[in-house]
């Protein structure tokens, strides 16, 4: 069908998102995801749409699956996406993030399938030399997991010059929030992202949040990040989408809210939004954190007409926090009880 759309990592935090937007535009929807870090269930029971389990690095997989289906695009959310694990486990990320990737644009090469959306970060820009950051700030990212992000976007750069594959690649900043219906929300595990942590710490499952940090040359003194609601981004990849199916040439976005809110900030509403005292405590700055990380997303709205609709942190955190209480609303009892 011409408008059938392969998700891989659809059962992810952001590619679910994804998932409900494209079909909310009429699209049909198949995801591709090999359940590493995804959630079945809310595949099942909320989106509904066809799950293939299986690895972007099974080229088997792909060719009979694009063999089988005529999809008009791949938007591609699966990855490792843990930056201080890809510290430790370079191998895990350049063969997942690298090689997985490599083999599906392979696939789509063979199967004549030329339109991609591709999950990038604001990791590939490293240390910030100027803020707001813009798409052609210099690229010097600093781990293993950014690096990954970066080859992937020059191979993309080589696929488009030799087989004319078109891509759009979204740089993303920190995707935040959930669903505003409540259907979905981020559930990862391990926890990293600040938000589910402090929300966490609000419901009593973790003592306190620590804050890393309180002497950067902020507003505040914590660390200032661009928080990005899911459901904007999600928006975001259907404008995309559609941009390259009425023929645009590949293009690369940043994703964010261009407002930057302090660790304190984020805190400070989040207690405000759940009524809970959410206790912080202090502790030694992070290697590798630089103060400010706060994007540029005017090339989005000005080529795509995208608009942030959720831009305000308290939305942010309001929606975040529905979806929590329902997803992971255990008290500390019940899950001590639990473990017994
Ligand atoms: N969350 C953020 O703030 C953020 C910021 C910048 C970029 N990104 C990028 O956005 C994408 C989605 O992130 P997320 O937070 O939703 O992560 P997530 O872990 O929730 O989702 C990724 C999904 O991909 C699946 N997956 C991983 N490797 C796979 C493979 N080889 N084959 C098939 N499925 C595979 C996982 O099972 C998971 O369901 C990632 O590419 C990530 O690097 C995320």
């Amino acid at each position: 069908m011409a408008n059938s759309i392969l998700v891989t990592g659809g059962a992810g935090y952001i590619g679910s998102h994804a998932v409900l937007a494209l079909q909310n535009a009429g699209y049909e929807v198949v995801i591709l995801d090999n359940l590493v870090y995804g959630h079945r269930d809310l595949v099942e029971t909320v989106l509904k749409v066809e799950l293939v389990q299986g690895d972007t690095g099974d080229r088997a997989l792909l060719d009979q699956l694009f063999q089988s289906r005529n999809f008009a695009a791949v938007m591609h959310f699966a990855a490792y996406t843990f930056v201080g694990e890809s510290v430790t486990q370079p191998s895990k990320y350049y063969r997942n993030n690298v090689v997985g990737t490599l083999t599906l644009l392979e696939a789509m090469v063979q199967a004549g399938i030329k339109n991609f959306v591709f999950s990038s970060t604001c990791a590939i820009y490293g240390e910030p030399e100027q803020i707001p950051i813009p798409e052609d700030h210099p690229q010097n990212p600093i781990s293993p997991y950014g690096r990954s992000k970066l080859m992937v976007e020059q191979i993309l750069s080589d696929f488009d010059r030799a087989y004319g594959l078109r891509s759009v690649r979204f740089r993303y900043f920190n995707a935040a929030g959930a669903d505003p219906q409540g259907r979905l929300g981020e559930d990862h595990e391990p926890e990293t992202h600040l938000i589910p942590l402090v929300l966490m710490t609000a419901l009593g499952q973790r003592e306190s949040i620590a804050v890393f940090g309180d002497d950067y040359a902020t507003r505040d003194g914590t660390c200032v990040r661009d928080y990005i609601h899911v459901t904007d981004l999600a928006q975001a990849h259907v404008q995309g989408l559609e941009y390259l199916l009425k023929g645009g040439s590949t293009e690369v976005f940043n994703l964010g809210n261009g407002l930057g809110f302090s660790v304190q900030e984020v805190i400070a509403v989040a207690r405000a939004v759940t009524g809970a005292p959410i206790p912080a405590t202090l502790a030694e700055r992070r290697p590798g954190d630089p103060p400010m990380l706060v994007g540029s997303s005017g090339k989005a709205q000005r080529l795509l007409g995208w608009q942030p609709e959720y831009a305000d942190l308290e939305t942010i955190l309001a929606h975040a926090w529905q979806w929590h209480q329902t997803r992971h609303g255990l008290t500390k009892n019940d899950l001590t009880k639990s473990r017994h």
